[in-house]
């Protein structure tokens, strides 16, 4: 079911790219079907050109024969289409439960718009239930964790931070070569005041919140989709 929901939503998303556009590409498993979606309408004529946002979208558009730039050749895109992890009523999100937080941020901000996709059940009223992904520098990591426990402490916020792991027990790496702390806070009554915090800690390369960054979402349920924003 959840993953019908989630290909609605992609489709949907699909039919609002045109001609020409320069797209950011999502990671995750909404967003894989996105991917598709483009890759079926670039077989039929469609003319973009994406940016991925990991590793993993880029095999996955390569084998869907979308052609690639980078944002180094293509500063400016039209559209990033993603998927989220959370999202509340003012499109402020959590992203990262896939490790590609850092990318996601830098192509999201990149774009004219970003809009996300997602089965309904991502909708919060409050984030913060999903754990919230910190990406950290390997060098210094104990350092950097009780710093961001100091931090944590001094907003009154409780919870636990855990380093993400490998299926083999090894610390998760992502692309970029980071380590993530997944900080498991239950609610986050202050996203604004923790994410500008968060970044000023040495150490902390991104974290999850996306706030001000997404202009729309299309969320689908059973019974039919949901549309904020544009
Ligand atoms: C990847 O790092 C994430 O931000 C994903 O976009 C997010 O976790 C949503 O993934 P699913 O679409 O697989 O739920």
């Amino acid at each position: 079911m959840s993953d019908t929901l989630k290909r609605a939503a992609a489709e949907r998303a699909a039919q609002l790219v045109t001609d020409g556009m320069r797209l950011g590409l999502g990671t995750g498993s909404t967003a894989a079907h996105f991917v598709a979606a483009i890759g079926e309408r670039v077989r039929g004529g469609l003319k973009v050109v994406g940016v991925p946002t990991s590793e993993a979208t880029r095999d996955q558009a390569q084998r869907e024969g979308i052609p690639l730039t980078t944002l180094d050749e293509t500063p400016d895109l039209d559209l990033t289409v993603d998927g989220a992890d959370e999202l509340d009523d003012d499109l402020r999100l959590i992203k990262g439960g896939g490790g590609a937080l850092l990318r996601e941020k830098i192509v999201a901000s990149a774009s004219q718009r970003m809009i996300v996709i997602a089965d309904g059940s991502k909708r919060v009223q409050k984030l913060g239930r999903f754990p919230l992904p910190v990406e950290v520098m390997p060098f210094g990591l104990t350092a950097t964790e009780r710093a961001i426990a100091r931090l944590l402490d001094s907003l009154s916020m409780t919870g636990e931070l855990r380093l993400r792991r490998a299926a083999d027990g090894a610390p998760y790496v992502t692309d970029g070569g980071h380590f993530i702390l997944d900080a498991h806070l239950g609610r986050i009554d202050k996203p604004n005041v923790l994410a500008s915090t968060l970044n000023n800690i040495p150490g902390v390369v991104e974290h999850g919140l996306f706030l001000g960054l997404a202009t729309g979402a299309i969320l689908a349920t059973a019974d039919g989709l949901v549309e904020l924003g544009q």
